[in-house]
């Protein structure tokens, strides 16, 4: 090979391998990790793009330098001289992935084992998801419930996750990982938060009408501050105070759907609630019998204008009789008010 041929080959493989990695590094594929596991993966896949670009470059130098060096002249209807196989070159072309595969297998398989590993001192999170929302609830601190995911920074964090209903998929990009609530089922998904912050809860998996919607927070929080968080909702709970209908109402996640004044909710898929009064009349019922059917069995009577089975149909078997009755009461207090 001569000289020229090779400069030339190394001139191009850099321009390409530099395409590349600018591709690679300046557009944001990726959120910026917020849990070590998900910081792992990340490592995973820059590794795979570097071997990738790697790669890339050096089939781009020997594709463009044959184009330009070897293509055909006006008037040149010579065959090449005939060539039969080159050993050195097949055993390079074998060996060499053969040494990358193997690298990212060990590398992925490290990655796995590590992300799964149980660490000392795990807090136990349950997650339920049910047509359209989500509930987490903390077994350590008498089964607390948030339509928030609370979580304490720098502690493993293992979720149990079941469904209600379908199934669906948790997901907060920032985590890195997703896993899927399967009825019937109880997953499992580790996650250690390393940043403070706020993140999405997304799911992933096409579950119904209002799965567009079905979205939640992650707040990862102090420890200090996640501690006393749950120390004030355990007493909330043990007091056993009655349920308010406020706290029923965002305990369920009402208002990610509604607008109520009286709840600082602001929602706009379902029915307006500060129009309840004008919706009973049209649907000539009375206002609290109205409101009651209207949990229970929300397709009973349709608001017009706003879509049938978004809302979710088990309110009768996962609110308690004075929780619905507490729902009820605040809601027409809150109508009669405005
Ligand atoms: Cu639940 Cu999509």
């Amino acid at each position: 090979m001569r000289r020229g041929s090779i400069v030339a080959l190394v001139g191009l493989g850099a321009v390409a391998g530099g395409i590349a990695a600018a591709v690679a590094l300046l557009l944001p594929w990726l959120p910026t990790p917020a849990a070590r596991e998900a910081g792992r993966i990340d490592f995973v896949f820059w590794f795979v793009v570097v071997i990738c670009i790697a790669i890339f470059s050096v089939v781009a130098a020997v594709l463009v330098y044959s184009v330009l060096r070897f293509r055909v002249r006006p008037d040149d209807h010579e065959d090449g001289p005939p060539i039969h196989g080159h050993t050195g070159l097949e055993i390079t072309w074998t060996f060499v992935p053969f040494l990358l595969v193997t690298s990212i297998a060990i590398v992925s398989a490290i990655v796995l084992s590590r992300n799964d590993a149980q660490a000392r001192d795990t807090l136990r999170v349950d997650v339920t998801a049910q047509q359209f929302l989500w509930s987490f609830s903390y077994p350590d601190a008498h089964n607390v419930t948030s339509p928030v995911l609370r979580l304490p920074e720098g502690r493993s964090v293992e979720l149990y996750l079941r469904s209600k209903d379908v199934i669906h998929s948790f997901w907060v990009p920032e985590f890195g990982q997703k896993e899927d609530t399967v009825p019937g089922l109880v997953t499992q998904l580790h996650i250690t938060p390393d940043r403070l912050g706020t993140f999405d809860v997304v799911c992933t998996e096409l579950c119904g009408l209002g799965h567009a919607l079905m979205r939640s927070q992650a707040i990862v929080m102090p420890p200090k501050a996640f501690d006393r968080w749950l120390r004030q909702q355990e007493r909330g709970v043990t007091a056993a105070a009655p349920a308010s209908g406020l706290s029923v109402f965002e305990a369920n996640g009402c208002s990610s759907c509604h607008t109520l004044s009286a709840a600082h909710a602001t929602g706009t898929v379902g029915p307006d609630l500060d129009k309840l009064v004008a919706y009973a009349k049209q649907a000539k019922q009375p206002l609290a019998a109205f409101i009651r059917q209207s949990i229970v069995s929300p397709n009973a009577y349709v608001q017009p204008g706003y879509p049938k089975n978004v809302m979710p149909q088990n309110f009768q078997q996962t609110l308690s009789t004075q929780e619905l009755d507490a729902l009820v009461t605040f809601l027409v207090q809150s109508s009669q008010k405005g």
